[in-house]
């Protein structure tokens, strides 16, 4: 088996504040950025599509250093999510859970004082909890902490089940790499640090034993699904958490792998889709049993064609 089901894919998608948006991501070919009501519509399609399941991402120019906007129910995310869950309860909706687009320094979590970005744990742990549990609350299916602070799948567990969503579930951010890779998604999430990187808190992408030890702890602390992001530079480390744990394990095909191959199809330098399926099929022999990817309506088209 070298292809992925329709119901094994995962579409993330985009929303921002306001009424009447429909923006393209530049940085994205063939994305785009939707408040509200205009991604509701998008919704029919996405459900008539085949696709079973989106991943959501918010963004907002309510920003302060503490990021409290990614747990206001004015959030574009829990604004959307309760609408759609009435809608279109067919749509298994998870939701990312991060600070990185409502700080005002872009970083992931709350900083400490200091010169270098390095994350206050307790507060941050704090903020994502609250985000997570708000998303449950809007009607999330599962809740995917991202901003890899240690024991943050720990801590976003435990405040859901206090919170009487013990039946939400967590897909971790286990193996998230700092990468390059994330270029094209930071521009469309408005979410790149302003000052230093991400190399404090995200693995460094020479570090397989690091990554494993994630996978554990995350499963430990009672992630439902694990992560390895990017997928394409690292299938060796799908394949070693496929042959290592036994859970369901996801694979981000993040957006610098899809723009990449979109801007080269453009230039005519290959067939896009002949590129597509022997990227997948790469992912899937690797050990991926679910892949999260911008292609997915374009996958779904092709299947039903
Ligand atoms: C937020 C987050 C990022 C991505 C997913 N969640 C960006 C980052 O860590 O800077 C990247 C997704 C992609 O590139 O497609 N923490």
């Amino acid at each position: 088996m070298q292809a992925f089901s329709l119901k094994d894919i995962i579409y993330p998608v985009f929303l921002k504040e306001g009424s009447g948006v429909k923006e393209e991501i530049r940085s994205m070919p063939g994305l785009y950025r939707f408040s509200s009501d205009e991604f509701l519509k998008e919704a029919e399609a996405i459900a008539a599509s085949g696709v079973k399941s989106i991943l959501v991402f918010g963004s907002s120019s309510k920003k302060n250093s503490f990021g409290t906007f990614a747990y206001s129910e004015e959030n574009p995310v829990n604004i959307t999510v309760k609408t759609l869950k009435k809608n279109h309860s067919e749509l298994t909706v998870m939701t990312d859970v991060c600070l990185c687009a409502y700080t005002d320094h872009g970083h992931c979590g709350i900083l400490k004082d200091g010169t270098k970005p390095e994350m206050d744990q307790g507060k941050t742990l704090n903020a994502l909890a609250k985000t997570a549990v708000s998303h449950a609350r809007a009607g999330a299916d599962c809740v995917s902490p991202s901003a890899m602070v240690k024991g943050q799948v720990g801590a976003v567990r435990e405040a859901l089940d206090k919170e009487g969503f013990s039946h939400t579930r967590l897909m971790a951010y286990s193996a998230k790499f700092a990468s390059s890779f994330y270029g094209p998604f930071r521009r469309a999430a408005d979410s790149a640090p302003k000052k230093g990187d991400r190399s404090g808190y995200q693995l460094d992408f020479r570090d397989t034993e690091k990554a494993l030890a994630r996978v554990e702890s995350d499963i430990k602390e009672g992630a439902d699904i694990v992560m390895v992001k990017p997928a394409l530079a690292y299938l060796d480390v799908i394949k070693e958490v496929k042959e290592k744990f036994n859970i369901k394990l996801a694979a981000y095909n993040v957006s610098g792998e899809y723009s990449m191959v979109k801007n080269g199809a453009r230039a005519g330098l290959w067939e896009e889709w002949k590129m597509i399926d022997e990227i997948f099929a790469g992912i899937k022999r690797a050990g991926a049993d679910i892949l999260i990817t911008y292609h997915a309506l374009g996958i779904a088209k092709r299947i039903h064609e």
